[in-house]
């Protein structure tokens, strides 16, 4: 482990730590004041210093192929909602690999691969887990104090944490069960055989999830239209996405 009081973004620091070859798996990366985290879509991913967990772990999937990396985003958000159900009923998935409780965000991840050949040789993955902040900018954010209504230890919560990362890793490791992960991740995936409201070609559209592929595309079956359709990261949001 390795803790920096401040740092620009967890997610740079792993990623000096990989290209300069010093990095086993399982380091992590942990700061109590990020200043410049970063999350999907090339957002900002601010955080109240001394609150919250923010960190990124190293990992080296090499037994997973270029095409299966996915995987890696659904056994996170998997042990995070492990985590979470600990203190809640209320979790959700949301695609790609939010947290939501009670449809508010609690936790964010952003995975940066690198990859050798035809397999994933490193992945980053970076973690911010409101804990302790009581104030956000949107509405659609919560803490873990908010939902208890009372402060909890950082130092307490974090090996938990850890705890269900490194047990989903290990199994996605040993085992791999990959249609398993996926019927877990769709189950647990907020809008799964429901319909939701997306922004889709600067549109408000209706839209029942029906799955998701192996690369990690939302499949959504539009109202009014009998094709489903597959959608990347930028091409489809959800209408509270912001
Ligand atoms: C998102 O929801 O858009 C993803 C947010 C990911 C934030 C975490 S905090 C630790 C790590 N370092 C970063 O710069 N980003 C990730």
């Amino acid at each position: 482990m390795i803790y920096l009081p401040t740092c620009h973004s967890t997610n740079d620091i792993a990623a000096e730590l990989v290209h300069n070859g010093g990095a086993e798996e399982g380091t992590v990366v942990i700061t109590d004041n990020q200043v410049n985290g970063r999350g999907q879509r090339g957002s900002t991913w601010y955080t109240e210093p001394s609150s919250n967990l923010t960190f990124s772990v190293i990992l080296k999937p090499n037994f997973l192929p270029v095409a299966e990396q996915f995987l890696i985003s659904q056994v996170i958000a998997l042990a995070i909602y492990d985590y979470f159900s600990f203190y809640t009923s209320q979790v959700k998935i949301k695609w790609p690999n939010d947290i939501y409780i009670s449809d508010k965000k609690i936790s964010g991840t952003l995975i940066e691969n690198s990859i050798k050949g035809s397999t994933i040789s490193n992945s980053i993955v970076g973690i911010g887990i409101n804990i302790n902040q009581i104030n956000f900018s949107t509405p659609r954010s919560t803490s873990l104090a908010q939902i208890l209504g009372y402060p909890v230890s950082l130092h307490t919560e974090f090996p938990k944490l850890i705890h269900f990362l490194d047990a989903r890793y290990f199994k996605l490791k040993s085992m791999k069960q990959v249609a398993a992960i996926r019927s877990e991740y769709l189950n647990k995936l907020y809008g799964y055989q429901q319909s939701v409201r997306f922004f889709y070609q600067n549109e408000i559209v209706d839209g029942v999830i029906t799955d998701i592929t192996n690369s990690g595309k939302l499949c959504v079956k539009l109202k009014g239209q009998e094709k489903v359709h597959e959608f990347g990261l930028k091409e489809i949001e959800f209408l509270w996405d912001n």
